[in-house]
């Protein structure tokens, strides 16, 4: 049975992690899972928005399998990371919006796939931490850098050097977590309607525009947004969304 499961709505999939019986940690099966949806989901036009949820009421993801990991040699385990790292880079550049609908522990890798995606939803039980140092070894998906950039250098460092446990309020304090929700996967669902309203194109170069922009220099900056601009005045979608307003309707957008 497939450790990964697409449910393909019209512009919107949802990505479920099933795996469980392991709190859905991140074993082979699984990131490769990921990893082909992720390559799925960017070639096809009519996705805008992706929800990466995950099944069981206990874990959103625990993290590396630690029983595959046991039994893995040296060379093995570069492999292994070389993948898992593959693969979030795969969702963090994806052309799509992702929304991760976070619950239980989300944990090690768990919050490092969660930190590739682009809006995260939480449920009041979610527990968010980084625990990696703790285990010998240190946030290797991404972690050490996406947190920072994220929620700032003290507060990435109080978080990793101790691998603290946090739950929703704090993440909402300190903006691990966009949103709070009783049922995260309906908040994350209302959230993905809001997005795909938007145009394809303008949805990826406005994530593009942010992604490549935020670090550079003011001017530099500018000019990136320019250029990600640019892709959209020659688009039909421009021109449907002048011609929605100006008939007073909702702009029907084809990606085009
Ligand atoms: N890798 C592999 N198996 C895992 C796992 C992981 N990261 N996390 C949990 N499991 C397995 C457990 O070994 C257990 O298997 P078993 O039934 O064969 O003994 C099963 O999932 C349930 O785990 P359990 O601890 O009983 O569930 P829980 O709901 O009480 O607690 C966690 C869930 C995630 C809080 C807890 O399992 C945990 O802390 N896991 C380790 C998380 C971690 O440190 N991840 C960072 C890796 S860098």
């Amino acid at each position: 049975m497939s450790k990964v499961d697409i449910e393909k709505h019209a512009s919107m999939w949802v990505v479920r992690i099933n795996a469980p019986e392991r709190r859905n940690a991140l074993g082979r099966p699984v990131v490769q899972g990921l990893q082909e949806a992720a390559d799925a989901v960017a070639k096809e036009k009519a996705v805008r928005c992706v929800i990466l949820t995950s099944t069981g009421d206990k874990a959103f993801c625990a993290g590396a399998d630690l029983k595959e990991r046991k039994g893995m040699p040296e060379d093995q385990v570069r492999e292994f990371v070389t993948a898992l790292n593959r693969m979030m880079n795969t969702i963090a550049n994806s052309p799509k919006v992702w929304i991760g609908a976070l619950h239980g522990a989300c944990l090690g890798g768990g919050l490092e796939l969660a930190l590739c995606t682009d809006l995260r939803v939480a449920n009041q039980n979610v527990m968010l931490g980084l625990p990696e140092v703790r285990l010998g070894i240190l946030p290797g998906a991404g972690g050490t850098q996406r947190l920072p950039r994220l929620i700032g250098v003290a507060r990435a460092k109080e978080l990793i050097l101790t691998g603290t446990r946090i739950g929703a309020d704090d993440a909402l304090r300190l903006g691990v977590v966009n949103r709070v929700a009783d049922d995260h996967v309906a908040a994350a669902t209302e959230l993905a309607a809001e997005v795909c309203k938007g145009a394809p194109i303008s949805l990826t170069q406005a994530k593009r525009a942010i992604e490549g922009g935020w670090d550079l220099h003011m001017e530099a900056g500018l000019r990136w947004e320019r250029a990600c601009y640019d892709v959209t005045i020659p688009t039909e979608d421009r021109l449907e969304g002048l011609r929605a307003f100006a008939e007073k309707r909702p702009p029907v957008y084809r990606g085009e």
